[in-house]
């Protein structure tokens, strides 16, 4: 599965021009993170790692490892942080064959599993995955109070090489949200245009708690988070 397949050459120079901070977000995690874990390792992976931004940053404190569905993003971890391991596989049921001390799954990357039941097939996972004492740091994506339907967003990245234009007329469909991306690209060898539709499910706050707890794990809500859309922190107790 490629949900970014024509985008993800160009993820990285839209974060980087809406000013989002990867280096800040890392050391919020690792302070998260390490006021919380009682097991023993420094072993950390990133579920849904996309291009490694944070992977980036996480590896001056952890020995980390990527997981993601998407070939073309994990082409870009692999060239950004060549001494880590990425695993190309689906978020709801991998199988690692091994505990970490850390989990984590952020800028929404959750919000890609398609209905509850999965959602908490997922949380289960990231829960086996763990070692006793270990912590997962889950960021959600939007709650149904969030959503702000017909919102118009565009953003522009204006690198000396590369100019990317990415806009977008948001829309519900049920408890889905509807991000319906229409991109402009030019570099040296020309201007294109594509489209690349993302769904993203707009889960609620008591689904994602329950997820947690049915998972076994002790879970806490910080409200303020990396971006603003909270954060979810389990920690497996045995
Ligand atoms: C919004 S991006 C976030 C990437 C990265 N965590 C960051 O903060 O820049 C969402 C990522 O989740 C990945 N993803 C979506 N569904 C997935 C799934 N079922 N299993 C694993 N990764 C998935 C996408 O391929 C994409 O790389």
């Amino acid at each position: 599965m490629s949900i970014y397949a024509r985008s993800a050459a160009y993820y990285d120079a839209i974060q980087t021009a809406r000013g989002k901070d990867y280096a800040h977000e890392a050391n919020v995690i690792h302070e998260l993170v390490e006021t919380r874990r009682r097991s023993d390792g420094h072993h950390l992976l990133d579920v849904g790692c996309g291009t490694a931004r944070h992977i980036e940053h996480l590896q001056q404190w952890y020995e980390c490892e990527g997981l993601d569905v998407d070939r073309a993003m994990l082409g870009i971890a692999q060239a950004r942080v060549p001494k880590a391991v990425f695993h190309c596989q689906d978020m709801i049921g991998f199988n690692l064959d091994r505990r970490f001390d850390a989990i984590v799954s952020l800028f929404g990357a959750i919000g890609y599993v398609p209905n509850v039941r999965l959602l908490e097939q997922t949380i289960e996972t990231l829960y086996r995955h763990l070692k006793p004492g270990g912590v997962a740091v889950v960021e959600p994506w939007l709650r149904p109070g969030d959503w702000k339907d017909g919102l118009v967003d565009a953003r522009f990245a204006d690198e000396p090489e590369l100019k990317v234009a990415r806009m977008s007329v948001s829309r519900r469909d049920g408890n889905a949200s509807i991000l319906h991306y229409n991109y402009m690209v030019a570099a040296r060898d020309g201007v294109r245009t594509f489209n690349e539709p993302h769904r993203l499910m707009l889960f609620t706050d008591e689904e994602y708690r329950k997820a947690f707890s049915k998972a076994r794990f002790q879970v806490e809500y910080d409200a303020h988070g990396l971006t603003g859309r909270g954060l979810y922190i389990g920690t497996r107790m045995v």
